[in-house]
């Protein structure tokens, strides 16, 4: 593997983050990290989609200019992922002049080549989802189904795209390419949405829309939101058009895209349309993650239940961001929906991080300092009964990373934290140590050590503050490629003395956790 390139969905800055968009970076950096330890050039993008009619709309209502709009809310984006430990390589505003500049010319070499046409249009509007809807999608009150809002009638001379040209390519390509589209069971659902499709509008008159980048030689237009927001995944790398820069030579086609499934069909069909008409490589994967619940309902503001990443952080107290993105990284199956609730929260996160993982690791060192002053004797080393497991499930937890199977992946680790658990049940280092058994007690001891280095290793995407204080007290270096590990990391010497013993996850404490379920 050279590289791996992987996107997020860009967010809407008419408002702060909520915890569903936490979920798709949380998702994203912990494939980023996973990748990083198979590959030595990862690049992650993430970013803000700023232009468009609700943005426009939320600053007038506020009373500031959509750009003052778009600087507060761009920044929240960031000082949420940076308290999330999200480590992206890049953050896009597609208010970014580069961007812009980009996106004009792509509309401009897609009107060249007659793929973008002008043409007078009524139709149904939803400021929502950004985009005209087929009036049989409506509810029977003629509702957009996704925001129970009425469109608005709209009737304008606009630039359109001849989607339609590309249906039977695109149908092709999705046949063809199993894997493109993820989880598999999503590909069908394109597959009838492809059927009655139309060529799409992607400009709007200036006079409705103001907050959005100007056709070129043609100001009463300004380009529609998708041209432009999907965009920002080539521009990002320095995509123009004209000359290709050394990033999009090298990181091109995208390895993901990231997405959540509501915005699947802009990915999967308007996407890849437009590549093809730049002659652009279509991406490798499109991953459409689930949505989150809070408490089992959907997330809104009228019902006031939305819910801040850092609210989660702050109620609960923590130090490390970890707890949070184990909960939610593991909070559904792939591709499906997931919910938050504070008190699964806890339950799982003491259950997992706290109970068996922390205090495994913890035992297990108190042990070594106890009987041998915290030294691992050469004696120690011998047939690891665990190793063979430990080393499948790197295995395992790879092959669920190359599906986007993040959840599963998570529930292999602790399955082996289990197994580890099991093994010092059932080998009783104490009960060894009582009876003076002092070679066998060392290698149980040794034994287990060598395969937390390799959970630490497995956990670190998910976790990684608490994969750093758990190699720091194995002295395993954690930038150890996972086709490197091996089940004898633990050096031979003096390994730890008791006053560097720390736990590496306290357990949720209940009092404030009741206090923010109260909230
Ligand atoms: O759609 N659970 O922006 P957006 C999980 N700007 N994911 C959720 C979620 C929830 N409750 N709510 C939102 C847009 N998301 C466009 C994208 S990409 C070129 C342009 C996810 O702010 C949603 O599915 O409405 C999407 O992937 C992302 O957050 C941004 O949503
Ligand atoms: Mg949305």
């Amino acid at each position: 593997m050279e590289k791996y390139y992987l996107t997020t969905a860009i967010d809407y800055v008419n408002g702060a983050p909520h915890i569903g968009h936490a979920y798709e970076k949380i998702l994203t950096d912990i494939i980023s990290r996973h990748y990083t330890q198979r590959c030595d050039d990862v690049f992650f993008l993430t970013g803000t989609d700023e232009h468009g009619i609700k943005i426009q709309k939320t600053a007038a209502s506020k009373g500031v200019t959509p750009k003052e709009l778009c600087d507060e809310n761009s920044q929240k984006f960031k000082d949420a992922w940076k308290a999330l430990d999200i480590d992206y390589t890049k953050f896009i505003r597609t208010t970014d002049d580069y961007h812009e500049k980009a996106v004009q010319n792509i509309f401009n070499k897609l009107l060249e080549k007659g793929d973008i046409y002008k043409h007078s249009y009524e139709g149904l509007y939803c400021s929502g989802c950004e985009c005209f809807l087929n009036p049989k999608d409506l509810t029977e009150d003629g509702l957009c189904p996704d925001h129970q809002k009425k469109p608005d009638v709209v009737s304008e001379e606009n630039y359109f795209f001849k989607l339609t040209k590309y249906k039977d390519a695109i149908i092709k390509h999705i046949k063809e390419h199993p894997d493109f589209i993820m989880p598999a069971f999503r590909a069908n659902e394109v597959l009838n949405q492809l059927e009655d499709i139309q060529d799409i509008s992607v400009s709007r008159a200036k006079s409705n829309v103001q907050w959005g980048i100007d056709v070129l030689n043609d100001s009463d237009q300004s380009i529609y939101v998708w041209i432009d927001a999907l965009s920002n995944y080539i521009t990002a790398l320095g995509y123009d058009t004209k000359n290709n820069s050394e990033d999009f030579k090298k990181y091109w086609p995208v390895d993901v895209h990231v997405i959540g499934k509501d915005i699947l069909k802009f990915h999967s069909i308007y996407w890849p349309a437009f590549l093809m008409a730049l002659d652009l490589p279509l991406p490798k994967h499109i991953f459409a993650h689930g949505w989150i619940t809070i408490d089992e309902s959907k997330m809104s503001k009228s019902l006031g239940n939305v819910i801040s990443p850092t609210s989660v952080l702050e109620n609960f107290n923590l130090e490390y961001p970890d707890a949070f993105r184990y909960y939610m990284a593991s909070s559904a199956p792939s591709g499906r929906d997931g919910n938050y609730s504070d008190e699964d929260f806890k339950e799982k996160v003491n259950a997992h991080l706290a109970n068996s993982m922390g205090n495994l690791l913890n035992r297990t060192l108190s042990m070594l300092v106890k009987y041998f002053d915290g030294e691992v004797k050469p004696e120690f080393k011998s047939e690891n009964p665990l190793a063979k497991k430990a080393l499948g499930t790197v295995q395992i937890v790879k092959n669920h990373f190359d599906s986007f199977e993040i959840a599963e992946a998570s529930q292999e680790i602790i399955q082996l934290v289990d197994a580890t658990n099991k093994y010092v049940q059932d080998n009783a280092p104490w009960t060894l140590a009582k009876e003076e058994k002092m070679v066998e007690c060392g290698q149980v001891l040794t034994n287990v050590l060598d395969i937390m280095c390799i959970i630490s290793a497995l956990i670190y995407p998910y976790c990684p503050n608490i994969a750093g204080d758990m190699a720091k007290q194995l002295s395993f270096d954690l930038k150890t490629k996972l086709d490197d590990i091996t089940a004898n990391s633990v050096k031979i010497g003096k390994l730890i003395s008791k006053e560097d013993i720390k736990p590496v996850f306290l357990r949720v404490d209940s009092e404030l956790a009741d206090k923010s379920a109260k909230k």
